[in-house]
């Protein structure tokens, strides 16, 4: 009898003989509800719920190992990215796991469907009473205050013990995920924009002429067609054409105005084309890719409100979505994110993985750091620094903002610090360290001393000009840095690609490796929580990380 046969039979006979003699193991639990949410009571018993059911991938380290083996510069393999096939084979459940977990739905007349292409991932649709009964819960509905939207979550959920170890995580169940989700905030009014390519005059209105001169950033077109950059929307922010063609006009007079993006959607998602419609958001990010990174492809992807991912505002679906694709992009950009303990560590750990996947097959994974300075995501109240996620995850890189030319200055809001979820990896305990030892006691009791630190880089982002709706404005956060830093990986992608070479993938080994082809910033900080919060210092920090780009010395160092 092969063991997954065992398992089946084992919960059969579980089934026959009724729940009461399960051993129910306690899966994830809450000891209070989080921060901003109140409770409105039991959930609708008869209303459903769209599961999301996490599997243990089969050889996460075995995936871990392969990223770092293909990211790192002085390894033999670096650049030889996986295929799709390869790196679905370390994320796959064991066919044990899904075996027990689908026969564990059988007995409760349910049967869920496959939302991965890796399999790791499966979705159902539950009543709550249902959901209440299999995991031994109780769904309440919870109250976002800010926001007023209500959604059904529990603060504990248990599986049976012979289930337990086969599934990661479900979800929704602990995760509290706000809706309100990381954007730019517009800034003061400042004087009306003026195009130039004078580096300093980013100090005062950031434009992508100012960005060229400031970064070295050629101006010339990219040229291969197979390079990509996927710019990540969310929330109903919509891209719009009309707008972009107003910002080439005002703001890149040197190339077409035509110059344009494709969209792929997901969730029911659109791009609506209207004035009345535009995405502060998603206007900023397709203009400081196709505004910067002349030249090369950019989609974007647009997700809907018809969501599967239980609330996660397509977080999920999008990973889910793009991995499932033959070939992936380049880079992706993504400007949104939550608060690290808003995520529980099971499904941010999932997600992580998700992103260390894509950089295993070729994929420079950035996201916007977060822009409530120590205080993470967003400014909320905290007596210890709070981290953001993604930002915190090891195998992705997270963009702070800074502000200013001379010099370059951390941006106060520039997310910043150390995760509670994952420790610091190898390829960057040494900077870490550094930091650490020039820090002394300041900010002691504060922050996880063993966590990642981020961001690990940044790059313009106040007072960025940006067409919307038809009209220029200014705006802040690092929402504008993801992009920006983006372009410059797309460019240099596009040469690598040009030379026969390999894209960049997943940069961070690369970029600790190289931290002298960045422009160390060395001023600001960003206060929270009370205090003073991180300082901004020579090497990394975590607030500018290793500093912002240089491309003819980044472009060196990739060996062009
Ligand atoms: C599962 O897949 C079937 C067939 O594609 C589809 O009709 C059904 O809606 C899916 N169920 C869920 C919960 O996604
Ligand atoms: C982080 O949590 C605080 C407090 O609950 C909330 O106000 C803020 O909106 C959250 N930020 C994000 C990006 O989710
Ligand atoms: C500090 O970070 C480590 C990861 O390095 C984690 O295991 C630990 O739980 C964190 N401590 C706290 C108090 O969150």
């Amino acid at each position: 009898m092969s063991a997954a046969s065992f398992f089946f039979a084992s919960l059969l006979s579980l089934a026959v003989a009724g729940p009461a003699s399960q051993t129910f193991i306690v899966q994830e639990s809450l000891s209070t509800t989080p921060q901003g949410f109140t409770r409105l009571g039991a959930a609708d018993a008869s209303s459903s719920i769209n599961f999301r059911i996490a599997l243990p991938s089969s050889n996460v380290a075995g995936l871990e190992a392969a990223l770092l083996d293909v990211s790192t510069p002085s390894s033999s393999n670096y650049g030889n990215h996986l295929s799709k096939d390869a790196v679905n084979a370390f994320l796959a459940p064991s066919d044990q796991a899904t075996a027990v977990v689908q026969a564990w739905l059988s007995s409760h007349g349910l049967s869920a469907n496959t939302s991965s292409s890796a399999g790791d991932w499966l979705s159902l649709s539950v009543t709550v009473a249902k959901a209440n009964e299999i995991l031994s819960a109780q769904y309440e509905t919870f109250q976002h205050v800010a926001s007023g939207k209500t959604y059904a979550r529990t603060l504990s959920y248990s599986l049976p013990a012979e289930v337990a170890d086969f599934i990661d995580t479900i979800h929704p169940t602990v995760t509290f995920n706000n809706p309100l989700s990381i954007s730019p905030v517009l800034s003061v009014p400042k004087p009306a924009a003026q195009v130039s390519s004078d580096a300093s005059s980013c100090a005062t209105t950031v434009t992508p002429s100012c960005i060229q001169s400031l970064y070295k950033i050629p101006t010339t077109a990219a040229t291969e067609s197979s390079n990509s950059i996927a710019v990540a929307g969310f929330i109903n922010q919509f891209a719009q054409k009309s707008d972009l063609k107003s910002f080439l006009k005002s703001f890149r007079t040197d190339i077409s105005s035509s110059t344009t993006f494709t969209t792929q959607t997901l969730d029911g998602g659109k791009n609506t084309q209207s004035a009345s419609k535009a995405g502060i958001e998603a206007n900023l990010d397709v203009q400081y890719t196709i505004g910067i990174a002349t030249g090369v492809p950019v989609f974007f992807v647009s997700t809907g409100d018809d969501y599967q991912d239980g609330d996660l505002e397509g977080f999920l679906d999008m990973v889910n979505f793009l991995s499932a694709e033959d070939s992936v992009p380049q880079v992706m950009t993504t400007s949104y994110g939550e608060n690290e303990t808003d995520m529980s560590k099971a499904l941010a750990f999932k997600l992580c993985t998700a992103y260390a996947a894509f950089g295993a097959r070729g994929t420079s994974v950035l996201f916007a750091s977060g822009d409530g300075g120590v205080e993470g995501g967003q400014s909320q109240t905290c007596t210890k620094y709070q981290a953001a996620f993604p930002a915190g995850c090891p195998f992705l890189t997270a963009v702070g903002s800074v502000h200013g030319t001379s010099p370059e200055t951390a941006s106060t809001f520039s997310s910043g610090g150390f995760s509670n979820y994952w420790g610091a990896p190898d390829y960057q305990t040494d900077a870490v360290a550094a930091f650490l030892k020039a820090q002394g006691t300041t900010n002691k009791g504060l922050f996880n001393t063993s966590g990642r630190g981020y961001p690990d880089v940044s790059a313009q982002g106040e007072n960025v000009q940006i067409v919307s709706g038809g009209s220029t404005e200014g705006v802040d956060g690092t929402s504008c840095a993801s992009p920006i830093f983006a372009s410059v990986i797309g460019l240099l992608n596009d040469e690598l690609i040009a030379a026969g070479n390999s894209p960049l993938g997943f940069l961070n080994p690369w970029l600790y490796a190289n931290a002298d082809m960045l422009n160390d910033v060395t001023a600001g900080s960003n206060p929270g929580c009370g205090a003073a919060g991180f300082t901004a210092r020579a090497g990394w920090d975590p607030v500018t990380g290793l500093g912002t780009p240089d491309y003819a010395k980044m472009k060196t160092a990739a060996g062009l």
